[in-house]
């Protein structure tokens, strides 16, 4: 039975969608709308924050939140080297210096530990990324860099839990300055497309995309459910007497974006799995302060032994709210008897 690493599918929701992807196509308005603003409205009352502002990706979110709180040149900005390159990339699109941080290899998330060590008297801010649907440990970060307010940034790309149907993005904060500038920010820098007060960005969630997220922000929860009862069946079918499971962080309901165990071959492992048809992939094998573009951000002698540790031996298996209980037996089998 082929089993794919992406267990998830909109068929349900389908013809809602086009019936409102019609719907916004024949209304005219594509470019900060109703929706966007409905949508913005929707979110926030979900997370239970004054604000959420659509942008057009997760990266610029980063980026935005980041110049929206007064991040700039001269600045440093601590990151987990073991994520996505776009937190950095979007640190270094802000104008400030990022200072790579350790990952707890078994969370997969940066600590209170990790980020006291790369803090200095330049930090100006900290990007815990909630990896893989984990949650980063937030009350001493957010302690140290208090004095700027916060901001949570969201990327809404095909894949993530909550997706849409190509870029879209969010920034979310409950510091109404913080709010303001990030608006003007993914509009060229102007609040009212007179007067220009910054160089920003042209960075929208646009009206279609929007319209799609409407129809799929009240399934998440059922989503994320669903996804947790498939984590649970890995574990009750025995998953963890061959790999280290995931683990999530202290009082923390994982969402397992991605479920990604550990294992010594974790390269031979997909390979096995690749040839009875199951999706198996190690997602940072090369991490941020090795890439070509960004290692010449680490000091000589840079040590992050979590990160390089998990960055070895993780490895992403199938997931998501359709994964069956037939479908995670399969890949236990295969995981089992190789
Ligand atoms: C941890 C993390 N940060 C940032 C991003 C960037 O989001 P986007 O692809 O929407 O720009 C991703 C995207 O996959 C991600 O996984």
């Amino acid at each position: 039975m082929p089993v794919p690493l992406f267990a998830t599918s909109l068929d349900r929701q389908m013809p809602a969608i086009v019936e409102r992807l019609g719907a916004v196509a024949e209304g005219g308005r594509y470019i900060l709308g109703p929706e966007v603003e409905a949508f913005e409205r929707e979110l926030a009352s979900y997370l239970g924050v004054r604000h959420a502002i659509g942008v057009a990706n997760g990266t610029d979110a980063i980026t935005i939140a980041l110049r929206a709180l007064g991040v700039g040149p001269g600045d440093e900005v601590v990151c987990p080297s073991f994520t996505f390159y776009a937190t950095v990339e979007a640190t270094v699109s802000a104008g400030a210096t990022p200072v790579y941080c350790d990952v707890d290899p078994e969370t997969m998330c940066v600590t209170a530990e990790t980020v006291r060590a790369a803090v200095t008297p330049r930090t100006k801010a900290i990007v815990a990324v909630h990896l893989f649907g984990n949650v980063a440990p937030m009350a001493e970060p957010r302690a140290r860099a208090g004095a700027l307010g916060d901001a949570a940034t969201f990327s809404f790309f095909p894949s993530k839990n909550l997706p849409c149907l190509g870029d879209g993005g969010a920034v979310t904060t409950d510091d109404d300055d913080v709010a303001a500038a990030v608006r003007r920010l993914r509009f060229h820098g102007s609040a009212d497309k007179r007067t220009f007060v910054e160089v920003g960005y042209n960075s929208r969630l646009d009206e279609l995309q929007a319209a799609v997220l409407r129809v799929l922000l009240p399934e998440l929860d059922g989503w994320n459910a669903a996804r947790r009862a498939a984590a649970d069946a890995y574990a009750a079918e025995g998953l963890g007497e061959h790999v280290a499971l995931p683990v999530a962080g202290d009082g923390v309901e994982h969402v397992h974006h991605l479920y990604v165990v550990r294992s010594e071959d974790a390269d031979g492992l997909a390979a096995a799995l690749a040839e009875r048809g199951i999706g198996a992939r190690g997602y940072y094998r090369t991490p941020i302060h090795r890439q070509p573009a960004t290692a010449g951000f680490a000091p000589a002698g840079l040590s992050l032994p979590g990160t390089d540790e998990v960055a070895r031996t993780h490895l992403a298996l199938p997931m998501g709210p359709e994964l069956s209980a037939d479908q995670v037996h399969e890949v236990v089998a295969a995981v089992a008897g190789r």
